[in-house]
């Protein structure tokens, strides 16, 4: 998604935009570009299609453009092409206005026919630009910038975070947002706006999270903030917790590598401060036993890997609470006219807390008197703050595009939520309680075991990376999981592949399976394995070549089998999944890596889609 930073202070405005717009490069980009206020020489703008690194070298590392004041952009296209007039930060035609925009103006056509019947002209295909004319059009006529960006947002539709700059305001920018997420940060030698933390953190922990509908004058002095109706708005301050190193590299090669290995720790900080003498505690979901036992119907929504742990969530907390679950693909839910109403828990799962499918889906369900509670690891994320409930994964920054310790905190989170609902409803007996709350605080060293055989997966993928379509088939929880075994592999090294309920096989898609076709078994949930080896059976018998991951107690009888087995260690059925995810992970890393791909940056995605 679109990255934006904004500052306004004392020093040099461009080599901080510059430096805070690479550390936005992890969200995903196509074109980048700043604009900084000087003395002498009114706007100056310079923005390019392709990476960061061509416009630090057009402009020196920003030492070519002088003057205090700017704002800075990468682009990830929703509206025209990647190009240099299509990026931002777009320009009013008299030139004294400069914008940058993340979102989508929904009626950008209708207000672009209005201005160019007024004698305006345009230079880009984007809706961006549109709004930076309407902004001219309404400083013509009021002569304030402020309430010009009033005016402009009461006549604009859809989703957008504002940064806008002025010529006749040496000190000032503006900044508005709605449904894109846009941060206040308040720093020693001046003011910020960024689209998330990671751009300015180096600058000042004291930030604050701008709320939909507001406006923001940020000064090197000051930030004041306005609500919708133009009164002013005092803003609660978070200090943001994680160190700048947790948004690096670190030495590794890249950072799904480096987050991969992080997952122990990770999981074991977000399970321990919930596990308290032998009961899971929720201190942040205020839910009495009572409202616990009136949900009729329970709804997981999410989208991508976030949907795939709610897939496996089903699966247990059917199990726990003896309750239907249905797990729904946000965009999908939104406008199938969900039947949610007051009786309805509907759960919410995001890394980002920005995904504007599952942020409207969340917004219709709370629409029809949904209980919602969202499972984020963004603290002040914007599903975070309008969710009922909010329980944040502890995974701290992920920057890999394609999620990993993200996805198992939040797996091992709603294994933790899903048993806490049983005990409220009474549903588990205290032997399963206590024996999966073992297993819980076991996990994150299993973890680690695994973790100590990454080289096992190197090889497997060494074989394996030239493969342009391979199967991943499991049963139940397995399915589940294999479905995010098939993500990984396509999002970073663009292989074609599949996830199957190895039962439904047969009926169809198993013409597909002809000799040398690689299909990646799973058989880790122990209570089907005699089934999973069976299928197994089946797509080596059409000449199928067979990658299976099972648990240590079936290694040997899988080793009959397949032609390659990877074991993790034997833990309880619902949190199998935890540790069988792993290796799937690095397999689908060493493929990438082997196969030359942008690991950190696969082409076509974003760390956090606000689009719809
Ligand atoms: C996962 O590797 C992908 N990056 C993508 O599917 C992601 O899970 C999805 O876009 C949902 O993102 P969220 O968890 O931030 O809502």
């Amino acid at each position: 998604m679109c990255g934006i930073i904004g500052y306004a202070g004392r020093e040099q405005a461009a080599p901080i935009l510059l430096d805070g717009l690479e550390r936005m490069e992890y969200r995903g980009y196509d074109s980048a570009g700043v604009a900084v206020r000087s003395e002498t020489a009114g706007l100056q703008v310079k923005k390019t299609k392709g990476r960061l690194q061509a416009l630090a070298d057009m402009t020196h590392g920003g030492a070519d453009l002088e003057g205090t004041l700017g704002i800075g952009h990468t682009r990830w296209a929703t509206h025209g092409e990647p190009n240099d007039i299509n990026a931002h930060p777009h320009v009013s035609e008299n030139g004294r206005i400069a914008l940058v925009h993340n979102g989508i103006i929904e009626n950008y056509l209708e207000l672009k026919e209005h201005l160019q019947r007024q004698g305006v002209t345009f230079v880009s295909d984007t809706d961006s630009e549109v709004v930076a004319q309407l902004l001219e059009f309404h400083y013509n006529e009021c002569g304030s910038m402020l309430e010009a960006v009033g005016r402009c947002l009461r006549r604009i539709e859809g989703s957008y975070a504002f940064g806008i700059i002025c010529s006749d305001y040496p000190n000032a920018l503006i900044a508005a947002r709605k449904d894109s997420p846009l941060i206040l940060g308040y720093g020693e030698h001046g003011n910020f706006i960024a689209s998330d933390v990671t751009a300015i953190i180096k600058y000042t922990r004291d930030v604050a999270y701008m709320d939909d509908g507001e406006i923001a004058v940020i000064t090197p002095e000051s930030i004041d903030v306005f609500d919708d109706e133009m009164s002013p708005v005092e803003k609660a301050h978070s200090v943001v917790d994680w160190d700048v190193s947790a948004a690096e590299k670190g030495g590794y090669p890249h950072f799904m590598f480096k987050e991969i290995l992080e997952q122990p720790e990770a999981v074991r900080k977000t399970i321990s401060p919930r596990i308290r003498e032998g009961r899971v505690v929720l201190d942040d979901l205020h839910l009495t036993a009572e409202e616990a036992r009136r949900f009729s119907r329970i709804f997981i929504i999410a989208c991508g890997s976030s949907y795939h742990v709610g897939m496996i969530s089903k699966y247990n907390w059917e199990r726990l609470l003896r309750r239907p679950v249905e797990v729904c693909l946000a965009s999908e839910f939104r406008y199938s006219d969900p039947l949610v109403d007051e009786d309805t828990l509907v759960i919410v799962i995001s890394q980002s807390g920005e995904t504007l499918d599952t942020m409207a889906a969340m917004r219709e369900a709370k629409r029809r008197g949904g209980r919602t509670l969202a499972i984020v690891n963004v603290v002040g994320s914007s599903i975070a703050r309008e969710a009922d409930d909010v329980l944040y994964t502890w995974a701290g920054p992920e920057i890999a595009v394609a999620t990993t310790k993200a996805y198992s905190t939040q797996l091992v989170l709603m294994d933790l939520v899903g048993l806490y609902l049983a005990d409220l409803l009474g549903t588990v007996a205290r032997e399963e309680y206590d024996a999966i709350l073992a297993a819980a605080e076991a996990l994150p060293e299993q973890m680690r075991q695994v973790l100590e055989h990454v080289e096992k997966l190197q090889y497997f993928a060494s074989r394996y990376f030239n493969h342009d379509s391979i199967f991943f088939i499991g049963r139940n929880l397995d399915y589940a999981l294999g479905m995010e075994g098939s993500l990984k592999l396509k999002e970073i090294s663009y292989i074609h592949s599949e996830a199957y309920a190895s039962g439904e096989l047969k009926h169809g898609t198993i013409s597909l399976i002809e000799p040398g076709t690689l299909v990646v078994a799973l058989g880790l949930y122990t209570a089907l394995f005699d089934k999973a080896m069976s299928n197994v059976v089946e797509v080596k018998a059409r000449g199928a070549e067979v990658l299976a991951v099972t648990t240590e107690s079936c290694r040997e009888r899988m080793e009959k089998n397949a032609d390659s087995v990877v074991a993790v260690p034997d833990t309880h059925p619902i949190l199998q999944p935890s540790l069988g995810v792993i290796p799937l992970q690095l397999f689908a890393y060493y493929v990438a890596l082997q196969r030359g791909c942008d690991i950190d940056k696969p082409r076509n995605l974003a760390k956090s889609v606000t689009v719809e």
